[in-house]
Order: structure tokens, then C-alpha cells, then sequence
């Protein structure tokens, strides 16, 4: 009898043992899945994600040798030569929602008028990575040894994640985290999506050498003109200067921006930039209407001495000549970045900025620059006369013109 119980006993713990490995196994493999399903978890860097999505053999195919050198760590980039990287230009944008085919028309007017080497961070909801990936690979072998990309997911710094959930809605307030996500990055170029460069990006990545030993980020004025300023005419919280800046292009030494202890209207003590940001938001949430670019306008006006102002040419917006011609440095040396805010590519209101996006959307690699992208765009020009920006249209062609000379004549 007491045999038997003893074999009945060891049985069941047996049985209970295989149970819990069985159950353990079915359980890491449908952790598995779901990782695999839902792409890239948030926190995880898009590293981690590719070797989740190489375990899957269906979706081996799609990352070729080539990718795998684009999708590079940033911190293995500053392992690449060294002379690459200080010739290197780092362009981030943040896309959310419908914004792949805008996206993928900043990053190739920057492609096709730059001479040096870029390096894009996309940072990009889970669902549009893989378009991204695909678009991207699809470009000509020559088009793509200019430059290399990584993708990200959406997200915030691992320290406090969830806190940061709780107050900042993730794709509107991507760009305040970039110093603290890309840790090992010493300088940026945030661009918005809607930006198209008409010359090359290492003309405004040159202005970095022009910061003095005070300055950590740049921008350019949000407007030239008060009488139709936003910010000093409707603003409920302080900003930068005479009209406010505007974020849609800010080129950010991070380095500086992680080391700096900031002034702010939130304590007597200074701030480095991770601990301002929650006490920022929390005081001035319901007073902000732009959001991030609002909190970059408090913590400037605060800190004004660490601002560099770049003219509006970098940063050129229909506000810019939707009621007369008021930037006067793109008179006189045409528009360097022409920035289509308002959704002006993709609606008829502003047909000068619709034409440029259109042009260099259709333009396809390969084809003679200026037959098949400055000619058609000064035709198309043409039919937007009858409004202001049109009228200011030649200064939309000025420098394209001259950067198209300039990488032909490689
Ligand atoms: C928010 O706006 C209101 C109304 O203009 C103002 O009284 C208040 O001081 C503002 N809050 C902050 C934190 O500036
Ligand atoms: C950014 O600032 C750091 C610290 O001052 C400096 O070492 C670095 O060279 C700067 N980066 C650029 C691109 O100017």
C-alpha cells in the first residue's frame, strides 16, 4: 500500500512537471507571436525588433545585407570611419497617421540634392514601418549608398515611461524625447514631414559651427511679420522672442542640450531637460495650443542665450507670402527649405507649395534634374500666378536651381 501511494505520488508530480513544461513552452511561443504581431514594442529599439522579425522565416527575405548595414545602431555609426561620420549629416522626423508618401518625398528631396553622406532616424507608428522598409529598399543601388535610415518605433525614454504616457500623446510630443531616445546622437536635424529641402541638407547642418558656446538648438522665427503673428497676438504662455519660433526645422546639438541645466518658471532651481519637461507640461497644459512647439517656445523664452534664430529661408511657410512677400532673406537668396504646413501639398489652397511637392514626388530617380524636375516645376509655377505665393514663386526656384547645377556638376 505504501508502495503504492509512493508511485501514485511520484506520477502526479510527473505529470504536473510536464504539464508546467508543456504550458511553459506554448506560453514563450505565443509571447513570441504576439511580438512578432505587433512589430516593434514600444521601448525596444528597432535593433530588437529586426531580431524578432528574423526568427520568422516568411519575413527573412525582406532584409537584405544592405538593410542591415541602414539599420545600424546609432551608437555603432560613430563606430563607422571616422571622416564618413564628421562628413555625416542626421536628419529625424517623426511620422504618424497618413504621412509615408510626404515622409518618403522630404527624405528624397534631401537624397537627390545632397553631396554628403545622411543618416535618417524615422520614427514612425508600428504599421508604417514595414512600408518604410519596402519604399526605401526599392530605391536604386546608387540612390541608397548616399545615405542609411534606421526605424523606430514611437516611444518614450525607458526611465518613467509610464508617467510620460499619462500626460504627452506620443506622436505629438515625439521630437522633446530625441535627446533623451538617442542617447549616443550628438546632433540632430528634426525636420517635420512636410518639409522638402531645395538644397543640400549639409548647408543648414554647417550652422552647428556656428553655434557659440551658449547655443544648443536653432530655429527660425515663427513669423516675420507681428501684425499677423500668432503667438504675440493669441499666445496664453511665454515665447520666444518678438513672434515666437517655429519647430518645424530645428537643428539640436544634444550633447549640450543633455548637459544644460535650464531656467524655468517652474522652481528657482535649474532644470536639465528631462526633469523640465513633466513640470512643464503639467503647469501649461491647458494654455497650449501647438503643443510641443508651445513647450519649446516657454523653455526659450526662458532661456533665450541658447538659441540660435536662423532666417526664415531655412524655414520658408505659406505665412511667408500668403499675404505679400515679408521674408527678405528668401528675396534675396531664393528658399533654402520650403516648409507646407496647414496640409498646403494636398489641398488647392496654396497651388505654389502644392507644385513643388508634386514635382518632386513624380520626379524619379535617375532622370536628368533639369528637364524632369526644374523645368516641370517652373511650369507648374506658372499656373499659381494669380496668388501671392505663386507671384513669389521664382524665389521657390532660386535655389533649387543653383543646387541642382551644383550636384550635377559632381
Ligand atoms: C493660462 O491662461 C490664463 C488666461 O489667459 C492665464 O490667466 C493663466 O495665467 C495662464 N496660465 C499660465 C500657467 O501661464
Ligand atoms: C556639440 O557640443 C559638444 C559639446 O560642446 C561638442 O563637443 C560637439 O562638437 C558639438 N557638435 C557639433 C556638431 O558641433
Amino acid at each position: 500500500m505504501r508502495c503504492y501511494l509512493h508511485t501514485f505520488f511520484l506520477l502526479t508530480l510527473l505529470t504536473f512537471l510536464s504539464l508546467l513544461y508543456v504550458f511553459s513552452q506554448l506560453a514563450s511561443t505565443l509571447d513570441g507571436r504576439d511580438e512578432l504581431g505587433a512589430g516593434v514594442i514600444p521601448g525596444r529599439s528597432s535593433q530588437d525588433s529586426g531580431h524578432l522579425l528574423r526568427k520568422r522565416p516568411g519575413l527573412v527575405g525582406l532584409r537584405s545585407p544592405r538593410e542591415e548595414l541602414s539599420s545600424e545602431k546609432p551608437g555603432s555609426i560613430s563606430k563607422k570611419h571616422g571622416d564618413e561620420e564628421a562628413r555625416t549629416s542626421h536628419v529625424a522626423v517623426v511620422a504618424c497617421g497618413p504621412r509615408l508618401e510626404e515622409t518618403l518625398t522630404m527624405v528624397k528631396s534631401a537624397v537627390v540634392l545632397s553631396k554628403k553622406p545622411l543618416h535618417f532616424y524615422i520614427f514612425a507608428e508600428d504599421e508604417l514601418h514595414n512600408s518604410f522598409r519596402v519604399a526605401l529598399k526599392a530605391w536604386p543601388r546608387e540612390v541608397q549608398t548616399k545615405f542609411t535610415f534606421t526605424i523606430y518605433p514611437i516611444t518614450f525614454p525607458k526611465e518613467n515611461a509610464n508617467e510620460w504616457k499619462k500626460l504627452f500623446k506620443p506622436c505629438a510630443s515625439q521630437r522633446l524625447f530625441l535627446p533623451l531616445i538617442l542617447k549616443e546622437v550628438d546632433s540632430l536635424l528634426y525636420v517635420d514631414t512636410d518639409i522638402l529641402f531645395l538644397q543640400p541638407v549639409e548647408d543648414i547642418w554647417a550652422l552647428l559651427s556656428l553655434f557659440d558656446s551658449s547655443h544648443l538648438a536653432a530655429m527660425a522665427p515663427e513669423h516675420e511679420e507681428p501684425r499677423i503673428g500668432w503667438y504675440n497676438r493669441f499666445a496664453r504662455h511665454p515665447y520666444y522672442g518678438k513672434t515666437g519660433v517655429n519647430s518645424g526645422v530645428m537643428l539640436m546639438n544634444m550633447t549640450r542640450l543633455r548637459e544644460k541645466y535650464f531656467k524655468n518658471d517652474m522652481t528657482a532651481v535649474a532644470l536639465k531637460w528631462e526633469e523640465m519637461l513633466m513640470p512643464l507640461l503639467q503647469k501649461y497644459k491647458l494654455n497650449i495650443t501647438w503643443g510641443d512647439q508651445d513647450l519649446l517656445n516657454i523653455i526659450f523664452h526662458h532661456n533665450p542665450e541658447s538659441l540660435y534664430v536662423f532666417p526664415c529661408q531655412w524655414n520658408y511657410r505659406p505665412d511667408h507670402c500668403m499675404y505679400g512677400s515679408n521674408c527678405a532673406q528668401a528675396e534675396r537668396e531664393g528658399v533654402f527649405i520650403l516648409h507646407g504646413n496647414r496640409g498646403v501639398y494636398h489641398n488647392d489652397k496654396q497651388p505654389a507649395f502644392q507644385a513643388v511637392y508634386k514635382t518632386i514626388q513624380k520626379y524619379q530617380f535617375g532622370e536628368n534634374l533639369e528637364t524632369s524636375l526644374l523645368k516641370p516645376l517652373e511650369a507648374a509655377l506658372q499656373s499659381a500666378a494669380h496668388t501671392y505665393c505663386g507671384r513669389a514663386s521664382p524665389l521657390f526656384t532660386k535655389r533649387l536651381k543653383e543646387s541642382i547645377r551644383s550636384v550635377q556638376q559632381r
